[in-house]
């Protein structure tokens, strides 16, 4: 069966067990454009659509949240003309694809330091999120400027500046408090994380969210993963048995 005709949940998946909530670390566009002789940006380019199709195979099949990384505080450091690139590709996607997003029914937000992102690629995230916050098929969040570590000390100030001012009292400061202030406040937890390129590591994202998320790692490069690979993920994710630390 090729990638194309899996509109349909696969049927050695079981539908009650699926991860309500996968997130994805999209590693390996530039090495698949090296890999072809292409410029990197062919690479990015690539893998928007291979992001375009997962979202949409989440949806086909009843995942209700999708979280993808598409930058880090760290890719700042990277050539200046990619950073650029980065920046204008997802202006465009934005502007290109919010109309189908409400046609199917996605509601879109935005996780990071969006305040430092150019001021149109920022009027593009508030146009969209205000577009499709009534939305319910499924729930896309895309990590912008995102770097974990920044985000647990984000919460850290503004629960000490709560205490410091008499809003709350040290003791009630617990991970039910902490949890709403992250920017993923709201959304449940990923149940299931998946980084392709063969890299096995987590790169500052989502660092308290997935204590207890099962973590899939495939050296297949982002552009190339298809809904047939997610499938493969999806069988091995229903493999395991999850205790959330219990006997
Ligand atoms: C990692 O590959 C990929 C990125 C840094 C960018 C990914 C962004 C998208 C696919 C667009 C998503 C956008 C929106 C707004 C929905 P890499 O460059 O690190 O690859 P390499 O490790 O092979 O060099």
């Amino acid at each position: 069966m090729t990638a194309k005709l899996l509109h349909t949940l696969p049927s050695d998946l079981d539908q009650a067990r699926l991860p309500r909530h996968v997130a994805v670390i999209m590693d390996g566009n530039g090495r698949w454009a090296r890999q072809k002789g292409l410029p990197r940006i062919i690479g990015h380019r690539q893998g928007v659509d291979a992001l375009k199709d997962l979202l949409r195979c989440c949806k086909d099949w009843g995942i209700k949240a999708l979280t993808a990384y598409a930058f880090s505080t760290e890719n700042w450091g990277r050539p200046t003309e990619e950073v650029d690139f980065l920046m204008i590709l997802f202006e465009r996607i934005l502007r290109r694809e919010l109309a189908e997003m409400c046609r199917e029914g996605v509601r879109i937000t935005f996780v990071g330091d969006l305040a430092s992102l150019p001021t149109s690629l920022q009027a593009e995230i508030k146009e969209s999120m205000a577009a499709t916050v009534n939305n319910q098929s499924i729930h896309f969040t895309v990590a912008i400027n995102y770097g974990s570590r920044h985000e647990i000390i984000k919460v850290c100030r503004q629960l000490a500046q709560a205490v410091q001012i008499g809003e709350i009292k040290l003791e009630q400061i617990d991970e039910a408090l902490f949890q709403q202030h992250l920017y993923t406040s709201g959304e449940i937890d990923p149940d299931f994380l998946i980084r392709t390129s063969g890299e096995m590591r987590l790169s500052n994202f989502l660092l308290w969210q997935i204590a207890y998320t099962e973590i899939y790692f495939t050296p297949t490069l982002w552009p190339d993963f298809d809904r047939s690979e997610f499938h493969q993920a999806l069988l091995d994710y229903q493999g395991r048995d999850r205790r959330f630390g219990k006997a």
